[in-house]
């Protein structure tokens, strides 16, 4: 009986008589057309939405085609329900399209300066620069409201401004560096503190001012507003205590290396009276005017420009349940929070997207499946990818990828927390990705069994210290994950504080293999945390500013995240059959010291460094224990065993050579064979790019895109 269900079923499945249907949507067409041909397009991406649910479309494969131009949501694109076919919102024929969450201000719009107040605040020099649009004469309203953002926090944007692309930053000072608090007269958390700068004299009249810095540690950023401003005694007081309290600051841009002192260092923002560079703008909500000096080659605006507002939050969202669903060639920006979020998802693939210029993350995506994120280019947001999914309890792999995207200065507004990649949960994936220029973490990843390979990580950590290019911490039982066959590179320190390293693993983090790296130029390449049981083996450590490698025993010395680590080791099912055959030396912590750093290896690595002759620099005495630092036959390179170092070809050859086939160690990875290995970005990007290439150098460039 049941099978002849079941073959009937099977003949009745729409699956073999689904067609396809493409959906057509044009900035100049009317949701009062079919849709159905390339002459009748919709108007929205949203009446596009629609239609998937309607008789003749339903459970068919559909491409909803978006054809050139500005596609501005008037509101968040929602899905709330599952696909039984995949539905595809693509550039159509790859054409340049822009998705936005906001509104295009006609360059003629703006005019000189006229506001009386205005003027008398605006640094005289710079009047002649700046121009001013009436926002409500553009038909704009929501100019949201400055709120805290830093350190992980989940944050909506206030109105933004972009101009061809380029975001604007609110109005700072000082503009690069900090300025030290000099003192705190009610204490940590006092809320109270005094600075030194003349500037001040040009405040008293500025109507909204924030302060952002490092409050009280290095890698713990904050912004909160200023409630009162003395300028006389040069002393503020924040309304909102910062995440930590205030200290006494010793940033000092002169010797940022080696100044050791955490924190106690800020600037002001959303000051009219610090309008001084190009791109900076200060937007008025008391009567909606805004103040920008273009961003724009010419330094004016003129009516090829295309200016553009944020206005909504998310740009796209889905709600649990949702599957099937393809975002694939086209830019995604001006949105006040993420990109592309939801969660419970089960099989979204976001491909060869331009995302950029959002309040947080690029794309956001949490308790799901089968969600790829490939070939997209993400920068000028608050963070990159983050993916979480997967089961901890019976240890079931989301499926989840990251791979072959381009990701850089996705930490934009704030600093610490706003990773380009974070994965979580079990058995994701992050690979061949190239990710650089971030003010604190590149990469991080918690949970279960997750790899990360291939991928060309450098210039973290910038503007923070206590920070890893790739990094996690404190879990004992985030076991099988692995890190490998990456380029880490310029992870080094230059503000205040503890040091920076390319892997870090903190507070106690425990387990992970970390081999066939290749790490240059970063202050430390790998930090054990004083957790347990890391391999670290089969790399390449050349030339750190420090030593390749630091470890300490933090739980035997402070036993501080105790409390912390036992609890979330209380989560998971460590001795169960599944978790303890996976997972043997987890399943016996109890009786073996939990707090100690037991079982950690070290070997087999090449290393080259010019200060000191050891491999593994110790923070603590009684540390070289076999027991807890098992640290043998690592060879200690000279440049000459390496291809070309200058070129950061760290093959070997010479004694490291022979060296390496004694120890069955393959040669390290050619820096050619990681980081993306398609093309990134929509295809209109690239073709801009080739074009760019073929005209500057006609003949040499043939075949390769991104050279
Ligand atoms: C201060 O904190 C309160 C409570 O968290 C919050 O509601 C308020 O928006 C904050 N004020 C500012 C200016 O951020
Ligand atoms: C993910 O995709 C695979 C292959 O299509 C499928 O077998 C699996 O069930 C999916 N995962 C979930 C949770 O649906
Ligand atoms: C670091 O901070 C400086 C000063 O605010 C800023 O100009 C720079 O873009 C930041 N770097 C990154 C990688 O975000
Ligand atoms: C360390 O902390 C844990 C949890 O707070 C506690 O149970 C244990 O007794 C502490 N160990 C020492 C040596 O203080």
């Amino acid at each position: 009986m049941t099978w002849v269900v079941a073959l009937c079923l099977g003949l009745l499945l729409p699956l073999g008589h689904s067609k396809t249907v493409h959906i057509y949507v044009s900035p100049k067409g009317s949701d009062g057309n079919s849709g159905l041909d390339a002459a009748h397009p919709v108007a929205t991406l949203d009446k596009a939405r629609q239609l998937l649910d309607s008789s003749g479309i339903k459970d068919n494969t559909v491409y909803v085609e978006l054809m050139g131009g500005y596609h501005n949501l008037q509101s968040t694109l929602h899905f709330t329900h599952a696909y039984s076919q995949p539905v595809t919102f693509r550039a159509y024929k790859d054409q340049e399209v822009h998705v936005t969450g906001g509104k295009q201000i006609s360059a003629n719009l703006f005019t000189k300066v006229t506001d009386t107040d205005a003027l008398k605040m605006l640094p005289s020099n710079v009047i002649s620069k700046v121009v001013q649009v009436h926002l409500p004469s553009a038909g704009i309203t929501d100019y949201g409201t400055m709120s805290k953002f830093g350190t992980y926090y989940s944050r909506t944007s206030w109105l933004e401004i972009f101009i061809n692309g380029e975001p604007a930053r609110l109005a700072q000072f000082p503009n690069d560096i900090f300025l030290n608090i000099v003192s705190v007269p009610l204490g940590q958390h006092g809320k109270t503190f005094t600075y030194k700068t003349p500037e001040d004299s040009k405040w008293a009249h500025e109507k909204e001012p924030w302060g952002y810095g490092y409050w009280m540690y290095s890698w713990s950023d904050d912004a909160t507003k200023i409630g009162h401003l003395d300028t006389q005694k040069h002393q503020m007081t924040i309304v909102n205590e910062t995440n930590y309290g205030l200290r006494v600051g010793h940033y000092n841009p002169i010797h940022l290396a080696y100044a050791d002192n955490q924190g106690g260092y800020f600037r002001m923002i959303n000051m009219l009276s610090e309008l001084d560079l190009p791109g900076e703008f200060f937007l008025d909500r008391s009567n909606g005017n805004l103040y920008i000096w273009p961003n724009t080659k010419t330094g004016t605006l003129a009516s090829s420009d295309i200016i553009t507002v944020s206005l909504i939050d998310d740009c796209i969202s889905m709600d649990p349940g949702v599957n099937n669903l393809n975002f694939e060639g086209f830019t995604l920006e001006a949105c006040r929070r993420n990109g592309i979020t939801g969660n419970g998802l089960n099989n979204i693939n976001v491909q060869n997207m331009d995302i950029k210029n959002l309040g947080s993350y690029g794309v956001d995506i949490r308790a799901s499946s089968n969600i790829t994120v490939s070939r997209c280019d993400i920068h000028y947001t608050n963070g990159g990818v983050s993916l979480y999914g997967g089961d901890r309890i019976t240890l079931t792999p989301s499926s989840n990828v990251v791979e072959d995207n381009h990701i850089w200065m996705f930490a934009r507004v704030g600093g610490t927390g706003y990773n380009a990649i974070t994965i979580d949960g079990v058995g994701n994936v992050a690979r061949y990705n190239h990710l650089h220029d971030g003010q604190y973490t590149g990469l991080m990843w918690r949970g279960n069994d997750n790899i990360m390979e291939y991928n060309h990580i450098h210039h973290m950590c910038v503007n923070s210290t206590d920070c890893g290019g790739v990094h996690s911490g404190r879990d004992w039982a985030a076991r099988g994950n692995v890190i490998r066959y990456n380029h880490i590179h310029h992870v080094i320190k230059r503000m205040p504080g503890a040091e920076n390293r390319g892997i870090m693993l903190d507070d106690m983090y425990s387990s992970v293999l970390i081999e066939h790296n290749v790490f240059y130029k970063n202050q430390y390449h790998v930090n054990i945390g004083g957790g347990r049981d890391n391999i670290v083996r089969h790399n390449v450590f050349y030339d750190a500013v420090d030593f390749p490698l630091n470890v300490d025993f933090r739980g035997i010395l402070y036993n501080t995240t105790g409390g912390n680590l036992y609890a979330k080791l209380a989560t998971v099912p460590y001795k169960t059959k599944l978790w303890s055959e996976r997972y043997p030396k987890l399943a016996v912590i109890d009786s073996n010291h939990p707090m100690y750093p037991m079982g950690n290896l070290i070997y087999e690595n090449a290393f080259y460094n010019k200060r000191g002759p050891g491999i593994v620099q110790f923070h603590g005495n009684g540390l070289e224990k076999k027991e807890y630092y098992d640290i043998y036959d690592n060879f200690k390179a000279s440049p000459a065993d390496f291809w070309s170092p200058s070129e950061h070809d760290y093959r070997f050859r010479c004694s490291a050579e022979t060296w390496a086939k004694q120890n069955s160690f393959p040669q390290p990875i050619d820096i050619n064979a990681i980081g993306p290995r398609q093309p990134t970005g929509p295809k209109y990007m690239q073709k801009a790019i080739q074009q760019y290439h073929s005209t500057s150098h006609p003949a040499s460039c043939s075949g390769s895109i991104i050279g």
